[in-house]
């Protein structure tokens, strides 16, 4: 996600700095950057000029001391706390004081994350959607200190990357996690059950709800270590067992079936 951040980013104009810890990550996330371009190059919506515009826009890295002049870092590291929480001190450490720290988190506490900063007023959570250069919403959430000014900031970049955001207060999951997440649970369980085939679970959400994908090929699509990841936060953060995880779905993460980034999950790829 964090190479469809950067993307939106440079094609609105900003210069950006894209961090990851090794150059492969790095590389991968540029040929998805220029894929993704491409196929804009292709229908016509976008020159090529343009597009090697954006890319140039683009500078790569794995020294998180490059970030030093931002005055935005967006993170879309891995949903683990403890790393998040690590790199939120580095960040608070090595930008300007009057950088904002957003997270592109999926269910991790904004608040938690700004309680590691000495700036908890400019930590916010800027939660983009994949895949980040088509979904039109950010969604912000509020963490118990982020101010209004940083609120206001966050919304109008937002705006100027194409995107609608939508407010909301920082609760386990947010709003989209929290109602996307347990429906993917629940088909996840009826497949555990037996009560249906992925072909028949995925083809009634989509022909009956008009959902573009089916909640089982979405979870592919996620990653099904992100969906266990967000059951958990959801179950631990309200202490209510009807968000316990599958244990199908648990099962195909400790088998390393992560979903399409692994080649297998619901569906093979
Ligand atoms: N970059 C740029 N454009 C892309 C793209 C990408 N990576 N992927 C798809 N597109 C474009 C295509 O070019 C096409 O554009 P046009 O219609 O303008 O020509 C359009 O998107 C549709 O793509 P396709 O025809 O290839 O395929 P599709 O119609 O099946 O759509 C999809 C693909 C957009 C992914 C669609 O299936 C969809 O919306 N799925 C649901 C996605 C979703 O729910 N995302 C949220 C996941 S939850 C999350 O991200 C947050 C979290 O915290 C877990």
């Amino acid at each position: 996600m964090g190479a469809g951040i950067a993307q939106v980013a440079a094609r609105a104009g900003f210069d950006v700095v894209m961090r990851d810890v090794a150059d492969e990550f790095l590389a991968r996330g540029m040929a998805a950057i220029d894929k993704s371009l491409q196929r804009d190059v292709d229908k016509d919506r976008l020159s090529t000029d343009d597009k090697d515009a954006i890319i140039a826009r683009i500078k790569t890295t794995t020294d998180i001391g490059a970030l030093g002049n931002a005055f935005i870092v967006v993170e879309a590291a891995t949903e683990d706390l403890p790393i998040k929480i690590e790199i939120f001190r580095s960040l608070d450490q090595l930008t300007k004081p009057g950088a904002i720290l957003a997270s592109n988190t999926s269910s991790i506490s904004i608040t938690k994350l700004g309680a590691a900063t000495r700036r908890p007023d400019k930590v916010i959570g800027m939660h983009f959607m994949n895949p980040v250069p088509v979904m039109k919403l950010v969604e912000l959430i509020r963490g118990a200190a982020t101010s209004d000014a940083t609120y206001e900031t966050t919304r109008a970049l937002a705006e100027k990357l194409g995107k609608m955001p939508l407010e909301c207060q920082d609760s386990p999951g947010f709003i989209s996690n929290r109602i996307l997440l347990p429906m993917i649970n629940e088909a996840i369980y009826a497949l555990y059950e037996g009560v249906a085939t992925r072909e028949s679970i995925d083809g009634i959400m989509k022909l009956g709800m008009n959902h573009p994908m089916g909640p089982l090929a979405l979870a592919d699509f996620i990653g099904l270590d992100v969906c266990l990841a967000i059951m958990n936060v959801l179950y631990d953060g309200f202490n209510d067992s009807k968000y316990r995880p599958c244990p199908l779905l648990k099962r195909y993460v400790d088998a390393g079936w992560l979903g399409k980034k692994t080649g297998r999950g619901f569906y093979e790829y």
